[in-house]
């Protein structure tokens, strides 16, 4: 008989993430993760900037990071412009690092700064990644809460307050500031003085997450937290949403005390970020950024309406929303009576995926009725078709906890956040 599978899987250390199921393929209606539009990648302009470097610069891939480990010259100078302008950083080509993903600095920062028992600062509901990174390495996540306008500085002040009178200091403040992920929100400018103020007065850097922030319907945002106050904060960024995510490059701006040693963490975790996309992407950007995420821009915001139009005629006021000011993400609320976890395998049956809410929240009893849907992926015709579809099983089943308002309705404004309820959700499902 011939044994099956790895001979010393029990030498595995005990630490890991669950196994991942093999891949089956995307599902057709696909409303999970931070995809982009298939339409808007510019893939001739993007061939043709790979020609241009390659001729240009193509002996360089000889070299482990011709330019040094911080990132491709070109690509730094791009995020140099870039950042001078809506988020009003100076700064120079010394300040940034080029990263693969945003995802890989925030596991640099984690590696800076957060040990197991450590206490960290996040939204109440914030990226999945952000939460999940945190988790696995031990540390204490405490939540706090947002509105309308982002997170909630007064009650961060009580929270920092009541850790400093147990003798803690947590290590950072983990912020997704313009666009919040998922809720769509930004932070007033009021509340980023006092976001800064507190972070002085405690002593708690501020780990600033801009990863949306090129991609605003209005493009009026207050400067970046970084831009306010260098020294208390460190600041990401990425190019997976105003590009491509497969390209993986993303970026870090920080005062040389913290590049010093991200990029020493970064040389230890690997060789470098793939050259060829940072040159491609520097090529490309330098001449079109504006021109390229204005239109992306614009059909985001079609598909959002798309969306928003199709959950409305649907189910009414059975499903709250709220209206993002940019980014890629819907964040919506069904009554709380549904769970929604247990609409996960139906809808995959009917070919949809979309991330629950649990798995973005601090305390994923806080979200168990809400759910993330990325419209960015889906073509508008998909989008109507099917956005309301994940939903449909729970309505089938409990058609009449549908028919009216939940009680707890009031209750949950105190844990919404950039709540816009549509008015034409106002009423139930016509069909029920
Ligand atoms: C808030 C936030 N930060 C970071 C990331 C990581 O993105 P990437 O590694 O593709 O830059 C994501 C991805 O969706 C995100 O939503």
């Amino acid at each position: 008989m011939t044994a099956s599978g790895f001979a010393c899987s029990d030498r595995f250390v005990k630490a890991l993430p669950p196994p991942a199921p093999r891949w089956s393929g995307f599902a057709r209606y696909n409303f999970i993760g931070g995809h982009n539009d298939p339409t808007r990648i510019p893939a001739a302009a993007l061939a043709e900037a790979a020609q241009t470097v390659l001729r240009r610069n193509g002996a360089n891939l000889a070299l482990y990071n011709s330019d040094g480990p911080q990132g491709f010259r070109g690509l730094r100078a791009f995020v140099v412009d870039k950042v001078a302008g809506r988020p009003g950083i100076a700064c120079s080509v010394d300040d940034v690092l080029i990263t693969s993903g945003s995802g890989q600095g925030l596991d640099l920062v984690n590696r800076l700064l957060v040990e197991r028992g450590d206490t960290v600062l996040l939204e109440e509901f914030s990226y999945q990644g952000a939460i999940s990174k945190l988790r696995r390495l031990g540390a204490n996540v405490v939540p706090a809460p947002l509105d309308d306008d982002g997170l909630r500085t007064d009650a961060l002040g009580r929270i920092l307050d009541d850790l400093a009178h147990k003798g803690i200091v947590p290590k950072y403040i983990y912020t997704i500031p313009t666009i919040q992920n998922p809720t769509g929100s930004i932070l007033t400018r009021e509340r980023r003085q006092e976001l800064i103020a507190l972070s002085r007065k405690h002593g708690v850097p501020i780990f600033e997450d801009e990863c949306y922030a090129d991609l605003l319907w209005n493009a009026d945002a207050p400067p970046s937290l970084y831009a306010m106050d260098p020294r208390q904060v460190i600041h990401i960024g990425s190019f997976s949403k105003t590009l491509a995510p497969a390209l993986r490059l993303g970026y870090v701006v920080a005062h040389w005390d913290v590049m010093s040693r991200l990029v020493a963490c970064k040389r230890e975790s690997d060789s470098g970020t793939g050259a060829l996309e940072q040159m491609v992407v520097a090529e490309y950007f330098s001449k079109e950024f504006g021109k390229h995420v204005g239109e992306l821009t614009k059909v985001l915001g079609d598909k959002l309406d798309t969306m928003v139009d199709a959950l409305a005629k649907e189910f009414g006021t059975a499903v709250e929303a709220w209206r993002p000011k940019g980014g890629i993400f819907l964040w919506i609320k069904l009554p709380d009576a549904i769970d929604v976890r247990k609409l996960i395998e139906p809808a995959a049956a009917a070919g949809i995926a979309f991330n629950p809410g649990p798995d973005w929240a601090c305390e994923p009893a806080a979200a168990t009725s809400h759910m993330r849907l990325c419209f960015a992926l889906p073509s508008k015709d998909d989008i109507r078709m099917s956005a309301a579809k994940p939903i449909e099983p729970c309505v089938t089943c409990r058609a009449s906890r549908w028919r009216k308002p939940s009680p707890g309705r009031k209750a949950r404004s105190k844990v919404s956040c950039a709540r816009e309820p549509y008015a034409h959700m106002s009423k139930v499902r016509r069909a029920q």
